[in-house]
C-alpha cells in the first residue's frame, strides 16, 4: 500500500521506474532467515529473480548463500561480497569458460544437470588439478502445478538428470577422479502456491538419498531448490508464510545426522518489495472497449506478456473507486503488450500514476531493450 506522502514523490519523478520497499524487504528477509534457523536451513538467494545492487547487498547482509546460473551471476555474487562457500551453480547449459570461472572462484558446489556435464566438468577440473564440488540435480517428475511454462520437474522438462539416467551418473561419479559427490538438487518450479507439493517432492528427495546411499556415496546435502509463491492478488499480504513452508521439509524429509538442507528461494524473499511506477500517455476510449496506455510495458515487466501472469493494477492518482474497465496496455508495438485485459479501475486521465504491483521478482531483470527503449531506472524507499 502506498502512503500519500510516497504518492506525492512519485508525482515529482519521471516515468516509469521500479519502487523497491527496502523496508519490507529487509522485513521478509529477517522473517525468511528466522524461520529457516529454526531448523538450521541453509537458504541461497536464487539471484535470477533479481540482482539489482541494493536488493543484493541487503540480502547478503542477512547471511544467505546465492544461487547462480550463469559466470555472470557467479562474478556478480562474488562481487556483492557473497561468501564463496555459499555460492551454487545450476543450470543446464553451463559453457566451458563458465565453469572454469567457477572452478577459479572454488564455489561451494555445481548443481550439475547432465551425464555429459559431469564430464567436462571432471576435464576441465583435473587440467586445473583441482576437485570440483558436484551436486546431481535430479529430475523428479513432480508436478509442482504451477503454470506450465514455469514448470520445471517433469519428464517432459529440460532440466536435471532423469532418474534412468543415474546409475551412469554413479558409475560417471566414481570414475572420476576430479569430481567430489557432496549431494542431490531439485528444483521443480516457480510460484508454487499449493504447499503439497513440496510433501511429494520430499518423498522423492528421500528416495534418492536412499538410492545414492545404497551405492556407498554419502549425501551431505539435500537442496530443495525454491519456488514457494507470492500472493499476487493481494499485494498488502506482502510475506509468504515461510514457517510453514520450511516446517514441511523439517517433517517430511528424512534428514540424517550431519546432513545439511539446503533452500533456493527467489520470488518468495523479493516479489512483494517492488512496484512498477508508470504514468498514463493516453486514454482510448472506444466502442468495444477502453484503453489506458501506460509509458511501461513488456519491455519493462514481461511477465504479463510471456506467461499472461496477473498483477495487480492500481490508479494510485485516482484511488481505488473502480468506475470503468480498461485494457491497461504498454507502448511496444506488440499487441501482448498488456498488463491486463478489462482491468475495473476509476476513471483517469492522462498524467495519471498507476502502480503495477508484486514486480520484484523477474521483473527489472527481465526487461530489454526492445524498440530500442530506455533502461528501466529503480527508486528505493529510503529515498522519499
Ligand atoms: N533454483 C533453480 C534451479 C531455479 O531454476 C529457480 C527459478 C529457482 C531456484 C528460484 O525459483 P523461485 O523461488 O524464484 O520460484 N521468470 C519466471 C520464473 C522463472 C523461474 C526460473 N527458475 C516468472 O517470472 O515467473
Amino acid at each position: 500500500m502506498f502512503s500519500n506522502k510516497d504518492i506525492s514523490h512519485f508525482a515529482n519523478l519521471e516515468t516509469p521506474f521500479y519502487y523497491y520497499d527496502l523496508n519490507l524487504l529487509q522485513d521478509t528477509l529477517n522473517t525468511c532467515a528466522a524461520a529457516a534457523k529454526l531448523y538450521n536451513f541453509h537458504v541461497h538467494y536464487a539471484m535470477k529473480a533479481n540482482f539489482n545492487a541494493k536488493v543484493l547487498q541487503s540480502i547478503k547482509a542477512v547471511g544467505f548463500g546465492a544461487d547462480c546460473v550463469s559466470g555472470g551471476e557467479v562474478s556478480k555474487a562474488i562481487e556483492t561480497g557473497f561468501d564463496k562457500g555459499q555460492i551454487v551453480f545450476a543450470g543446464v547449459g553451463k559453457s566451458d569458460k563458465e565453469i572454469n570461472l567457477a572452478l577459479d572462484q572454488n564455489i561451494f558446489c555445481f548443481n550439475v544437470e547432465s551425464v555429459q556435464e559431469l564430464e567436462v566438468i571432471n576435464e576441465l577440473a583435473a587440467k586445473k588439478g583441482k576437485k570440483a564440488s558436484v551436486a546431481i540435480r535430479i529430475n523428479p517428475n513432480v508436478d509442482a502445478h504451477t503454470h506450465h511454462n514455469i514448470t520445471t520437474g517433469l519428464d517432459e522438462n529440460k532440466f536435471g538428470v532423469n532418474s534412468w539416467d543415474l546409475p551412469q551418473c554413479a558409475e560417471m561419479l566414481r570414475a572420476s577422479a576430479n569430481l567430489e559427490f557432496v549431494g542431490i538438487h531439485f528444483h521443480i518450479g516457480s510460484q508454487i502456491t499449493n504447499l503439497d507439493v513440496y510433501k511429494n517432492l520430499c518423498v522423492r528427495v528421500n528416495e534418492f538419498a536412499i538410492w545414492f546411499e545404497e551405492r556407498g556415496f554419502a549425501v551431505k546435502v539435500l537442496n530443495v531448490g525454491g519456488g514457494l509463491g507470492i500472493d499476487y492478488h493481494n499485494p498488502d499480504q506482502q510475506i509468504p508464510d515461510f514457517a510453514n513452508y520450511f516446517k514441511i521439509f523439517s517433517d517430511f524429509l528424512d534428514i540424517k545426522p550431519g546432513q545439511e538442507v539446503h533452500f533456493e528461494l527467489g520470488r518468495a524473499l523479493v516479489g512483494q518489495s517492488a512496484s512498477l511506477i508508470s504514468r498514463v500517455l493516453y486514454v482510448k476510449n472506444g466502442k468495444k472497449k477502453n484503453f489506458v496506455i501506460l509509458d511501461a510495458g513488456m519491455t519493462e515487466l514481461m511477465r504479463p506478456a510471456l506467461y499472461q501472469a496477473y498483477h495487480k493494477i492500481e490508479n494510485l492518482t485516482r484511488g481505488n473507486e473502480a468506475t470503468l474497465k480498461y485494457d491497461i496496455v504498454g507502448p511496444i508495438c506488440e499487441s501482448t503488450d498488456c498488463f491486463g485485459k478489462e482491468v475495473e479501475q476509476p476513471e483517469s486521465f492522462r498524467g495519471d500514476l498507476y502502480a503495477i504491483r508484486s514486480a520484484g521478482a523477474y521483473g527489472e531483470v527481465m526487461a530489454s531493450k526492445y524498440n530500442l527503449r530506455d533502461e528501466i531506472r529503480s527508486v528505493y524507499s529510503e529515498e522519499a
